[in-house]
């Protein structure tokens, strides 16, 4: 071992010399099915309406700390009641790690049911602090009773339930949500990040209770580029994230960016009502493959066990296509054989579909 590597065997804290950074996968040239990313682009004519904007956006000083402009477009755009306060991050991403940070005294717990967001997990371990989790039930609806008996023995100070959930789709009863709000003497953050796919939000409630906060963002929409993630909630817990958020989180171009594309929300919502469409259309069509079990899903992705094939199997026969879908084999028991596809245009989920017949013919 060379000195530099003893040296940083000494000094890094241990829990993050034993993780491995967030891998993702080389998507250079492929069709892009594994991020649950907006296959849309901007018309021609917002395009160059936008190049103005950036254009006339002055990088010579330091952003908004506030981001005022986005806070107030936000609030028009999605139905965030009037009372509640927003703190913005850079990507929902770095709201889970101040949240984290909040709340995280030694020895403090995590929890959120599993399988759910990866970053959860990792976070905690980063900080040093404890997950603790409850199994879904086989068919990835939520096991309440196991989520009510878990929060009421540990009562972790950090609850994330993603609703709908990723990596499957569902959306559990809002009354399952209340009783675990109910039970928990923890913050308990419901993420929305794909509120715009979704039947239903929380956001509308999220000023009744003493201990929840709303997180959503805004990479599913068509903005994922920009990284801007929200929460939404109580001033109490707002005020105290802004003490610990860096003050210049959201930088200048990415606030123009964000209020312009939040001043034409109207495009961008006509997106999510086509990606909708399709995901129906491509769920119907990818449960007639043979083996392949669809699960209903909420969000603007597909998940699909793979009972014939192996999920491997049909991941790395779509690489050969060109085609980059998530594999969810062997990151948790309940998702052996599991792939995630992200739902596309039209165009690029026939190109799944005629690859598909391909590999199944
Ligand atoms: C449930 C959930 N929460 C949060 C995020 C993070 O989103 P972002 O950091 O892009 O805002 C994701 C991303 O996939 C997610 O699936």
């Amino acid at each position: 071992m060379s000195e530099r590597d003893l040296a940083v065997q000494r000094l890094v804290i241990p829990q993050i010399l034993e993780t491995n950074a967030y891998h993702v996968q080389n998507a250079k040239g492929y069709i892009k099915l594994d991020a649950m990313e907006n296959p849309f682009i901007w018309p021609p004519e917002m395009k160059a309406e936008w190049a103005d904007i950036a254009a006339n956006t002055d990088v010579n000083r330091y952003p908004d700390p506030e981001a005022s402009g986005v806070k107030s477009l936000l609030k028009q755009a999605l139905p965030i009641p009037e009372a509640a306060s927003v703190v913005l991050g850079n990507g929902s991403d770095e709201l889970i790690q101040l949240l984290a940070m909040l709340v995280g005294k030694p020895g403090a717990k995590i929890y959120s049911p599993m399988p759910s967001f990866v970053m959860y997990r990792a976070i905690a371990s980063s900080l040093g602090l404890d997950f603790i989790s409850s199994p879904l039930n086989d068919d990835f609806s939520l096991n309440i009773d196991a989520t009510l008996n878990v929060i009421a023995n540990e009562q972790p100070e950090l609850l994330f339930i993603a609703w709908p959930n990723n990596p499957t789709g569902q959306l559990y009863p809002v009354d399952d949500l209340i009783a675990i709000i109910e039970c928990a003497e923890g913050l308990v953050v419901i993420d929305e990040a794909y509120m715009p796919f979704a039947s239903d939000t929380f956001l509308h409630r999220v000023m009744s209770y003493p201990n929840v906060l709303v997180m959503g963002t805004l990479s599913k929409v068509g903005l994922a580029g920009l990284r801007l993630g929200f929460l939404a909630g109580p001033s109490e817990w707002c005020d105290q994230i802004n003490k610990i958020r860096l003050p210049y989180n959201i930088g200048v171009l990415t606030q123009a960016a964000a209020e312009f594309a939040l001043s034409h929300f109207d495009v961008l919502k006509a997106q999510t009502v086509e990606i909708k469409k399709q995901r129906e259309m491509l769920a119907e069509q990818l449960a007639k493959y043979p083996g392949f079990e669809v699960y209903p899903s909420q969000a603007n992705f597909i998940l699909v066990r793979s009972n014939g094939k192996g999920a491997q199997e049909v991941f790395d026969s779509l690489k050969q296509h060109n085609i980059l879908i998530k594999t969810l084999h062997g990151t948790h028991p309940l998702l052996d054989n599991c792939l995630r596809i992200t739902v596309s245009s039209e165009q690029e989920n026939k190109m799944l579909l005629d690859a598909l017949s391909r590999i199944f013919c």
